[in-house]
């Protein structure tokens, strides 16, 4: 017979427990268990892991209630070669992402899951995405054997009990399987060692058609907090497809003007772009505010009166450390002052954590993520990985905006678009419709600066919609959905789209715009221009706003500089042309007529400039 229950199970859903036994019966636990969401769980959880080794309890007079992991070094980022969207057929997951049949997927995974949690607890956690009990939120039900993933889970998402009142006896979730990938022999503990499968046996795996998860040989980040990127955007996507709605890659923001009057703002910028700074933005123009609603992801659909209302699915941050500090993001710093998991940082002397360009000098020695002794000014590796990362209580934000649980959601004036581009793309442009801003976010590219990436410098990585890494269908069928949605309210009631650039640099490689809280003159611009209270440029490439009505005051950015950043470079977006037909070629006939068009009009308005 199969493992027993470790304690009451709390739910009469049928499907659930019957679900939860089959996988028991073929992974093998020692027991399973139903995760209720409480803090005695989490405090039972964590002590469970530092007792063992695996985690570090922090000095809590420094760091109250966070703790440290040092994961292993091959288990450190999302693994996107190993990322399968296992579709029926093998052109609906598109030429941008992995697929197997799945069918041998299942068989093969089926193969390394059974028997994965000998020795080991199976935790059910039921989450929810999104507030509980939102029309716009989904259940899903994670099954996993890694102590780290439900403390993760608690702080990610809403977990346990008030989530299995919600889907009842009967009611539908999203089923999310979860194995570290190494079963335990008799007698055998982890002692001290993060748990994981080597790389050949990690397998993060979506079934679109079933709505379904398989994950195996992670425990790290978005390959194992099967909430995030796995079902909120990747299974989520496909949802938003058949039902009509958008599940994206993008933060929210809402920014007050000093009258007090406020837009939401959401934003797509591809990994490592500065989201969560945007997010969290502190304005240097007096009286502007913004506050958070997300930093990663946002789910927006129609509400009654033809508006597109954002929720944010997630309840924390998964933020990556390096680089955040009390000059990039002061918020985020505060956010991690107490209650939180680090992942992969260092460790001080005195038991607290640091990061490089942390905004202060190493205190002295230190433990780096390997463990390894590092001495600041004698050790040449990093002493933080450049992935590490804080789990952090969205609650716990400074400036986290008092409606960001709203189960209504809140309503989008406008959606940025943008990435790395030291050339050619200005500071801001606007779309003039719909579908010219989806072909906006169909361009979205960052400029490759590392050789490390097997591409010359200087070419744009396209990553459109910043969905590259997470649509879980055809990107060409995505496009295509954008478009449809637009068809969906009148155009007045739709956000307007903008494409921003905070990286664009002089000939000489300075850049010309100093960005962080500076970026709140172009998200006045954008206000404005969503409150119809600015004119702007009728440009070859979109709206332009006028010099005047960027917000320069106070600002140490010389007049030619802002020329520059406000202009538009015929000859480097007749350059772009190029490159962008040949991202395009790749969607072959799935790509929408009306993207080719628009294209054909830029080139046409570009050649007449
Ligand atoms: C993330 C990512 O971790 O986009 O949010 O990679
Ligand atoms: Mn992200």
């Amino acid at each position: 017979m199969g493992a027993k229950h470790l304690n009451t199970i709390p739910t009469k859903n049928a499907k659930l427990i019957k679900w939860v036994e089959e996988w028991a019966d073929l992974m093998k636990p020692e027991g399973i268990y139903w995760c209720d969401g409480s803090e005695e769980e989490y405090q039972t959880l964590m002590n469970k892991m530092i007792d063992s080794g695996v985690a570090k309890k922090l000095n809590p007079e420094k760091r109250p209630n966070s703790v440290l992991f040092r994961s292993d070094p091959s288990d450190v980022a999302r693994v996107e070669n190993n990322t399968y969207i296992a579709s029926e057929k093998e052109e609906d997951a598109g030429p941008t992402n992995n697929w197997i049949d799945p069918a041998a997927l299942k068989e093969t995974m089926r193969g390394l899951y059974d028997g994965c949690m000998k020795g080991r607890t199976l935790y059910m956690i039921p989450f929810s995405m999104g507030p509980v009990g939102s029309n716009i939120s989904k259940i899903g039900m994670e099954l996993t054997d890694s102590e780290y993933v439900v403390c993760n889970m608690h702080i990610m998402t809403r977990v346990g009990t008030k989530v299995l009142e919600v889907l009842g006896d009967d009611g539908e979730f999203i089923p999310a399987i979860h194995s570290v990938g190494k079963p335990l022999a008799e007698g055998e503990s982890d002692n001290g060692i993060w748990p994981c499968a080597p790389i050949e046996k990690k397998y993060i795996s979506h079934f679109p058609e079933t709505r379904e998860i398989w994950s195996h040989g992670s425990g790290y980040g978005g390959n194992a907090l099967l909430g995030k990127k796995c079902l909120a955007l990747r299974i989520a996507s496909v949802a938003a497809r058949d039902e009509g709605w958008l599940a994206e890659h993008m933060l929210i923001l809402k920014l007050t003007n000093p009258e007090g009057a406020v837009k939401y703002v959401c934003g797509a910028f591809p990994s490592a772009c500065g989201k969560t700074n945007l997010a969290m933005l502190v304005p240097t123009i007096p009286g502007w505010k913004v506050e958070t609603i997300g930093d990663d992801i946002a789910w927006m659909k129609f509400g009654k009166d033809g508006r597109l209302y954002a929720i944010n699915p997630e309840a924390g941050f998964f933020g990556v450390a390096p680089g955040t500090s009390d000059d990039s993001n002061p918020s985020a710093m505060r956010s991690v002052d107490k209650d939180t998991i680090f992942t992969n940082v260092a460790l001080t002397e005195d038991n607290d954590v640091w990061w490089e360009d942390m905004g202060r000098p190493a205190p002295g020695k230190l433990i780096d993520w390997k463990g390894n002794e590092w001495i600041p000014g004698e050790s040449d590796t990093k002493a933080a990985h450049p992935n590490s990362r804080f789990t952090a209580k969205a609650g716990n934000c400074p400036v986290i905006a008092p409606e960001w649980e709203d189960p209504a959601g809140v309503p989008i004036d406008a959606i940025l678009f943008g990435g790395r581009r030291p050339s050619t793309i200005p500071l801001v442009h606007q779309a003039k419709d719909w579908t010219h801003g989806v072909f906006m976010g169909s361009i979205v590219g960052s400029e490759v600066t590392a050789a490390a990436l097997d591409l010359k410098a200087g070419t744009v990585r396209r990553d459109p919609f910043a969905m590259l890494p997470f649509c879980g269908y055809h990107m060409g069928d995505y496009f295509a959905h954008w478009l449809k949605i637009g068809t969906k309210s009148d155009a007045d009631k739709l956000p307007k789209i903008f494409y921003v650039n905070w990286f664009r640099k002089s000939e000489e490689g300075k850049w010309l715009w100093p960005g962080f809280g500076d970026n709140s003159r172009v998200l006045k611009w954008v206000f404005e221009r969503c409150a119809g209270k600015v004119e702007a440029v009728d440009a070859p490439i979109g709206f332009m706003p006028k010099a005047e009505d960027i917000d320069v005051s106070g600002l140490d950015v010389s007049a030619e500089d802002m020329a520059e950043l406000l202009s538009v470079d015929v000859k480097g977006w007749i350059n772009e042309l190029d490159s962008i037909k040949e991202h395009y070629a790749r969607f072959g006939d799935k790509l929408p007529q009306e993207l080719t068009d628009q294209l054909a009009i830029l080139e046409d308005r570009l050649k007449k400039a």
